[in-house]
């Protein structure tokens, strides 16, 4: 079966089209390079043994989508990656990420509506949960007023899916609630590569080992926290793709023609910032140079996942441990090699 996956040659997209093809599905990717680069598809064809198929487009353009599902017919299903992710450039360029990541979403539903696509499964954050009263969050929890705009589109976009579905619209729809995904793949030939300074930690730590970066700023010490640092639920992610496998089967396994749910994808397990360093010079062997810093603004102080819903719909748990994640980010890194920039 053919699964549409816009934003496939992105992080998390990429890792998804290689788990898609081990389970037996043809992936088709779409994705406009804005945040990754087409060697990607080199990477992909060195796992898989193939070149996957391509289609360089951006997903506000409704048309190009009525276009690949012309051509590629019998398309199963869509996994929507495709996003601006930057926190902070969201705060600065906000009509940049609602332009996008709301229209893209548009563009798809209208045009996925009319090619008789059933199954989609969105792309959506934990962000969705702010700073929650109790851990670990569950799905259950409210979703509170968002920290930026990006956090907002995100929002926006489980809504538009949850009234699109009330509105009578036959689609089964999954928003898959992303914890902290890290990592790379185990063959070092897809991975994440962040455009500029990363905003994210844990390619700011491998960056910075690798020389690209001179010192790491751990963002305040002062939380309320163990050793005074924020906690998170690092996932790898390929334990977040294998989940978007389990989406689409279970997507398909289904008998009604709308449906509308959400799930988290995390580990369960939270780790703070100088834990996730520690594990980062066990598993490389190398010295990390950082320092503390003031606290960044926008900052929860700690979350980590409920992991029984997505045990339970999807028969999903993550298999791999953090220093699984933190030994792949480094190997990728080191092949990518002498600074580029
Ligand atoms: C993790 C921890 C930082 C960089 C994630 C996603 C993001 C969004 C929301 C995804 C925090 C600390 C970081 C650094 C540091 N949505 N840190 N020094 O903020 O949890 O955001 O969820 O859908 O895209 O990544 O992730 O990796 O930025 O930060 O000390 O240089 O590391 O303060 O405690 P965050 P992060």
């Amino acid at each position: 079966m053919k699964i549409l996956v816009t934003g496939g040659t992105g992080f998390i997209g990429s890792h998804t089209v290689v788990e898609l093809v081990k389970a037996g599905f043809e992936p088709v990717l779409m994705d406009n390079f804005d945040n990754s680069q087409a060697s990607v598809l080199n990477g992909l064809e060195t796992i898989l043994g193939f070149r996957p198929s391509f289609y360089e487009a951006d997903c506000n353009d409704a048309a190009a989508f009525a276009e690949i599902f012309q051509k590629e017919s019998n398309i199963g299903g869509v996994i929507h990656f495709a996003a601006h992710k930057a926190v902070g450039e969201s705060v600065q360029l906000p009509m940049k990420y609602y332009r996008n990541n709301i229209g893209s979403l548009l563009s798809l539903l209208e045009t996925a509506k009319a090619a008789g696509i059933s199954n989609l499964v969105f792309s959506s954050s934990c962000t969705v949960y702010g700073e929650p009263s109790q851990l670990p969050v569950d799905e259950s929890f409210p979703i509170l007023p968002a920290q930026s705009p990006y956090g907002n589109t995100k929002q926006i976009c489980e809504e538009i899916l949850r009234d699109a579905v009330a509105s009578g619209m036959d689609f089964r729809v999954l928003s898959l609630r992303y914890f902290n995904p890290i990592g790379a793949h185990p063959s070092a030939e897809i991975g994440e590569l962040p455009i500029g300074v990363p905003g994210n930690l844990v390619p700011f730590v491998v960056q910075t080992a690798a020389g690209w970066r001179t010192q790491l700023s751990v963002f305040g010490d002062d939380y309320n926290t163990a050793d005074g640092t924020c906690i998170r639920d690092y996932i790898h992610v390929v334990d977040i793709a294998k989940a978007h496998v389990k989406a689409i089967q279970y997507l398909n396994s289904k008998a009604e023609k709308s449906l509308y749910d959400w799930v988290n994808l995390g580990t369960g397990k939270g780790s703070s910032v100088l834990e996730v360093v520690n594990a980062f010079e066990k598993v490389s062997g190398q010295k990390l140079n950082f320092k503390i810093a003031e606290r960044r603004s926008g900052d929860v102080e700690k979350i980590y996942a409920s992991t029984e819903k997505a045990e339970r719909v999807l028969g999903w748990k993550t298999e791999l441990s953090l220093e699984d994640a933190l030994a792949d980010a480094w190997r990728w890194q080191q092949k990518l090699g002498p600074k580029l920039v």
